[in-house]
């Protein structure tokens, strides 16, 4: 089963650059997150920080009562072995066929035999739908598949946490589709615990039990789906609905005057661009003849607990949703 993941009072600089600060956020044991925000808000190094890569100046990221951020070397080692990651860039060996690359962390990592290595390897790459491709060199296949064996390679090892750094760039919609559904199957089967870096509001939309933003050096809003999917706050709503009205701008931040002209703009019912789909659409549902999600029941109980303190938009919505568990 997967495992929980909490966040501190993280923050983070290079040199005298904070990226963001007081980071606190939990990713329940078990289940899918998203994490979204502009380019440039510090996604990646998140990532990089819940794996020890990067270190923070402050803060905790803690995992089965241990901390990752000043814990010794040699535990680190040891809590890395549960993340599965996959890189924005893949991070493929270049010099490596397909298949070498994702066989490496298995001839890294465990002590099986080349045959099993290979068997799981070609199981990976068969799920991500890369089957013919295993002779290839990173050099020699296109972007999007890149980015499947990067996912296939981050998989070998059975991870109890995935990381996926915009798995979906570089795909198009019908993989992009794909890629959701498959990552809710893995999730079914594993019931490891993931997150999720997009740009993708329809991926952000239907694949996520949680989601959260950040902008401006800060988290502004990590919780259930359906407390975002439904919120009023300014840059949530502008950044889900992909529309050029709001806080965002194209180098990330607007002054109040731009704001102000642009709202009056909109106001004379001038198209913005975005897609504007609002509210909570359904999340997608593990392929049929799977076994059901673990973390659905775990994360009604969750949520229903946090009830009396959600805003009333999102607070009909998750009683909708059980509403609908409830019948099935
Ligand atoms: N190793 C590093 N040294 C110095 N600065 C860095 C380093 N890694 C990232 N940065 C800076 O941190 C900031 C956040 O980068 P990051 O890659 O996390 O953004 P992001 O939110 O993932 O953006 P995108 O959506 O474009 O991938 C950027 O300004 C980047 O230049
Ligand atoms: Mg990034």
């Amino acid at each position: 089963m997967g495992v929980e993941v909490a966040v501190h009072g993280l923050s983070k600089s290079f040199g005298r650059t904070s990226i963001w600060r007081d980071v606190s956020l939990t990713l329940p044991a078990g289940e899918v997150s998203v994490l979204l925000g502009p380019s440039g808000t510090g996604k990646s190094v998140f990532l990089k920080c819940l794996i020890g890569l990067l270190k923070p100046e402050r803060g905790s990221v803690v995992i089965d009562d241990t901390d990752l951020v000043s814990c010794r070397e040699s535990t680190l080692y040891r809590l890395r072995r549960l993340f599965g990651v996959l890189f924005q860039d893949g991070a493929l060996f270049g010099s490596m066929s397909v298949l070498d690359n994702v066989c490496f962390p298995l001839r890294e990592h465990t002590r099986k035999s080349e045959s099993e290595v290979r068997r799981i390897a070609r199981e990976k790459l068969e799920l991500v739908g890369l089957g013919g491709a295993e002779d290839k060199l990173p050099g020699e296949i296109s972007g999007g598949m890149r980015k499947r064996a990067g996912l296939a390679r981050a998989l070998v090892l059975e991870p109890e946490i995935i990381l996926c750094d915009e798995p979906d760039s570089g795909l198009d919609p019908v993989r992009t589709a794909y890629l959701s559904q498959l990552l809710i199957d893995l999730n079914a089967q594993l019931d490891a615990t993931i997150l999720i870096v997009t740009h993708n509001i329809t991926v952000a939309r239907t694949v996520p039990d949680n989601l959260g933003m950040l902008f401006r050096r800060e988290l502004v809003m990590f919780g259930p789906r359906e407390v975002l999917l439904t919120s009023d706050e300014p840059v949530v709503a502008q950044f889900l609905n992909g529309r050029r009205l709001g806080p965002i701008g194209m180098s990330e931040e607007k002054d109040t005057a731009t704001m102000a002209a642009e709202r009056e703009h909109a106001r004379a019912g001038h198209a913005d661009g975005g897609e504007d789909v609002r509210g909570v659409v359904p999340q997608l549902e593990p392929t049929p003849g799977l076994p059901p999600r673990d973390a659905v029941r775990r994360r009604r109980e969750r949520v229903m607990r946090m009830l009396p303190t959600l805003p009333e938009a999102a607070r009909r919505s998750v009683l909708a949703s059980v509403d609908t568990q409830e019948q099935r």
